[in-house]
């Protein structure tokens, strides 16, 4: 089993997430749930934030108040389903900075191509939390990692919102030093790499392109 892995079993987050399981629920639905639970999953992978004192003055009195230290944190989504969870984390730290690294999957060997990649500038002095929703073979998920260690951030944490034994196990042996932030580790991954019971494609139900 995996290291650092945070499972989030808040009973809204366990709520949110059995909607979206459920292949009933339409596309505008399983993209507001989604942006939902990333709010919630924004408040759990920020929780050991570093923090500083400032002195300010209420209407009533002067007082010493505390605020988020240092640079802005980098959210780096994976795209296209990472988009679904980037919209709820930004709106509980909009002023975060935000890159973007495309891959796909190989249909046959599930081996993550990379076809784009943008990310913001003095990236080595920031914290990078990487979003995808679905971590299931790993491959995709270490690809992304990998190109955002090239860069040197001061640290990296990996959201998504489901993922499985075999997956967890080909990350952290890849990146033992990055923890994963998840809402569910599911049962197993099927033969086509999709992770069981899962949710189908993540990307799909969020755009409805299916
Ligand atoms: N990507 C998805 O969108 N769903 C899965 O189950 C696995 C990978």
């Amino acid at each position: 089993m995996a290291r650092d892995v945070h499972v989030i079993d808040h009973p809204l987050a366990q709520h949110k997430l059995t909607l979206m399981r459920d292949r009933e629920t339409s596309t505008n639905s399983f993209r507001r749930l989604m942006s939902e639970l990333s709010m919630l999953l924004a408040y759990e992978v920020t929780r050991d934030m570093p923090m500083h004192e400032k002195r300010i003055e209420t209407p009533l009195e002067p007082m010493q108040a505390r605020l988020i230290d240092g640079k802005k944190t980098v959210f780096v989504s994976v795209l296209r389903a990472g988009a679904g969870i980037l919209d709820g984390m930004l709106e509980v730290m909009p002023s975060a900075r935000v890159g973007h690294i495309g891959l796909y999957r190989d249909p046959k060997t599930h081996v993550a191509i990379e076809y784009y990649c943008k990310l913001p500038h003095e990236i080595d002095s920031r914290d990078v939390i990487v979003v995808d929703p679905m971590m299931a073979t790993g491959n995709s998920a270490v690809a992304a990692v990998d190109r955002i260690k090239e860069s040197s951030p001061r640290s990296i944490k990996f959201v998504c919102i489901i993922t499985c034994p075999e997956g967890l196990a080909r990350f952290h042996d890849a990146h033992p030093d990055v923890a994963v932030y998840t809402v569910a580790v599911d049962r197993a991954l099927d033969a086509q790499g999709y992770i069981v019971p899962g949710l189908g494609d993540a990307g799909d139900r969020v755009f409805g392109t299916k």
